[in-house]
């Protein structure tokens, strides 16, 4: 299918996972969870969009900052040549500051779960690059991958992952994406990361309970698609957004918390409230450097260079192939 732009989207049909399914067990499980890739619905999408303008939300002002300032130290870090994939690069902005520095591009291959977020950034990016080979992948790129080839051969590949978005992983999740990337990247490959680091907890909490209720609105967003597409009864009023950091976890976790003693049905189930009980909506870790670097390195990368703001708020890592 050719798209606006003249670009092509190769449609791997990720499975839609079954919300209903996942709603009713986590109710179900103890702690109550539900699970966060839910928040992107497109209202959930519209509000991640604003959270990243806020002024408490220092991450993606930040990474973007490291980008204008390093991205050229970056581009040579990973070398000319190459075939740059993009995990999950949604608007592609930072994606675009990136290859812009990169010497020779061969491809740019963004892979992502939203069709219509991939065709207008692969359409937007082919009308500022036109000489760029984009060959854009609608898929769930945490599952197994098979990549199209591009028209010329690449030097080595490297994959793109910005956002902090590994932080939304639990840790062991996280080493095997990290270990699949590294297949992925094969011989002389790389992997570039944004990651948010450990700080203040206050910085932290402000980030995530910001002060325009925007984040609280992301979170209970999640019930009322719940409400929509499955029918369920969450009664908004009775709930209420809270986001902790969690020092010993080293995460931040965003809950729903009842107001009340309240009975919830989903899908035929029923799952009662004590005021007071929360349900988990997401974890975001947050790393030191050496920790993270643990974690790349016990998934077979090598630190090739890394990246901080003054205030060592976040870091961009460079990561090559052992
Ligand atoms: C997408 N992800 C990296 C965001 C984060 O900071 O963990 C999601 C988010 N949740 C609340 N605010 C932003």
């Amino acid at each position: 299918m050719s798209g606006p732009g003249g670009v092509n989207v190769l449609d791997l049909e990720p499975v839609s996972e079954d919300f209903l399914v996942e709603v009713v067990d986590g109710l179900s499980s103890s702690p109550r969870s539900l699970p966060c890739k839910f928040f992107y619905d497109e209202r959930g999408a519209e509000l991640f969009q604003k959270i990243s303008e806020l002024p408490e939300y220092y991450i993606t002002r930040t990474e973007t900052e490291l980008l204008r300032r390093h991205g050229s130290e970056m581009g040579e870090s990973i070398g000319a040549n190459a075939e740059l994939i993009g995990f999950g690069t949604g608007a592609g902005v930072k994606t675009r500051m990136l290859l812009e520095h990169l010497e020779n591009p061969i491809a740019y291959v963004p892979v992502d779960i939203s069709k219509q977020r991939l065709t207008d950034s692969a359409a937007e990016l082919s009308r500022a690059m036109p000489a760029l080979d984009i060959l854009p992948v609608c898929a769930d790129y945490l599952q197994p991958l098979q990549l199209p080839k591009s028209r010329r051969k690449p030097e080595h590949v490297a994959v793109y992952f910005p956002g902090s978005t590994i932080g939304n992983l639990e840790p062991e999740i996280a080493a095997n994406f990290l270990r699949r990337v590294c297949r992925l990247c094969g011989k002389n490959g790389g992997l570039i990361i944004g990651v948010d680091l450990q700080k203040d907890r206050a910085v932290l909490e402000a980030a995530y309970n910001d002060r325009a209720g925007v984040t609280a609105e992301f979170n209970l967003n999640l019930l009322v698609r719940a409400n929509r597409e499955l029918g369920s009864d969450f009664d908004l009023p009775l709930w209420r957004h809270q986001a902790v950091y969690n020092e010993r976890h080293g995460r931040i976790e965003m809950h729903l918390i009842s107001e009340a003693d309240q009975t919830v049905h989903v899908g035929g189930a029923e799952s009662h409230f004590s005021r007071g009980e929360k349900i988990i909506t997401e974890f975001s870790y947050k790393y030191t450097q050496e920790g993270f670097v643990r974690l790349a390195v016990s998934a077979g990368f090598r630190l090739a260079r890394v990246w901080t703001d003054p205030q060592q708020l976040f870091a961009v890592f460079h990561f090559t192939i052992l």
